[in-house]
């Protein structure tokens, strides 16, 4: 029996959308309502330095709604004191410490946790300390994942960016080796005794095989079920992605109901 995987679903992009108009819809909170109650078990929210789409009124309600509702919150954020100040008052289940550059439209590469161990670290005990889980955004790279282990950190989450852009653009040669390096990557976190997870990118045409590598735990899925939701509704976008992992899981290759 393969262990549970479980799904965050990243709802960053209602904000983009409500923001393009500075008004006050979509909410993301109530996108996170519809998320939990279309079968995903936490919300990942990402609050950029720039605030572009989550803002800290959003993080409030958030976590309001996620405390009360006992589901996870998982915050993203760049590894700096404004932010660590704003978890430690949040103290969210999970942090997800994440690389961030002003002009990248998303999250480029993994976090460098080799050359910035010892700017990192003290920001994982820190969080450690307040009770969050602690995630590391980076790369299937060996030297990386040794380093993440090294810093405290319980749960590392690999970037399948290269893995999604090789599938999608139909480079099937470079799809194969990022999906092997993801899938040495997760075997070699979880013997260091880490608790692994993946995202970034996922659609439905790349879940299934990113879902189908054992080691793991949870999958973070933000802007395409929010652009699928434009045609389908944000339950139903939800729903047929969590069936293609579920079935990705019992290794059937089962289609989700659409
Ligand atoms: N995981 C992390 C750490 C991220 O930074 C993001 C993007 O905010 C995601 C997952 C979700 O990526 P996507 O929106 O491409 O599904």
């Amino acid at each position: 029996m393969s262990k549970p995987l479980r799904l965050g679903v990243n709802i960053d992009h209602v904000a983009t959308v409500r923001n393009a108009r500075g008004g006050l819809y979509p909410d993301p909170v109530r996108a996170a309502q519809e998320a939990l109650a279309a079968g995903a078990d936490g919300i990942t929210a990402h609050l950029r330095e720039d605030r572009r789409h989550i803002s800290d009124s959003d993080i409030d309600r958030l976590s309001a709604l996620l405390n009360a509702e006992a589901r996870p919150l998982n915050l993203e954020m760049a590894v700096t004191q404004e932010m660590l100040t704003i978890a430690l008052h949040h103290r969210p289940h999970a942090v997800c410490l994440v690389p961030e550059k002003r002009e990248e439209r998303t999250t480029e590469g993994g976090l460098d946790v080799v050359a910035g161990h010892n700017w990192v670290t003290p920001f994982v005990s820190r969080l450690n300390e307040a009770g969050s889980r602690v995630s590391l955004f980076i790369g299937a790279d060996p030297a990386q994942i040794e380093a993440a282990h090294r810093t405290g950190a319980a749960v590392v989450e690999l970037h399948t960016g290269a893995y999604c852009d090789a599938v999608r653009e139909g480079r099937p040669e470079e799809a194969d080796r990022e999906m092997a390096a993801l899938a040495a990557g997760a075997a070699q976190a979880a013997a260091l005794g880490l608790e692994v997870h993946a995202g970034h990118g996922i659609d439905y045409d790349t879940v299934t095989a990113v879902a189908a590598i054992p080691e793991l735990m949870e999958l973070n899925i933000g802007h395409f079920l929010i652009g699928e939701a434009i045609f389908v509704g944000l339950g139903p976008s939800i729903r047929r992605m969590r069936d293609l992992m579920d079935a990705a899981r019992a290794g059937d290759g089962r289609e989700g109901e659409a």
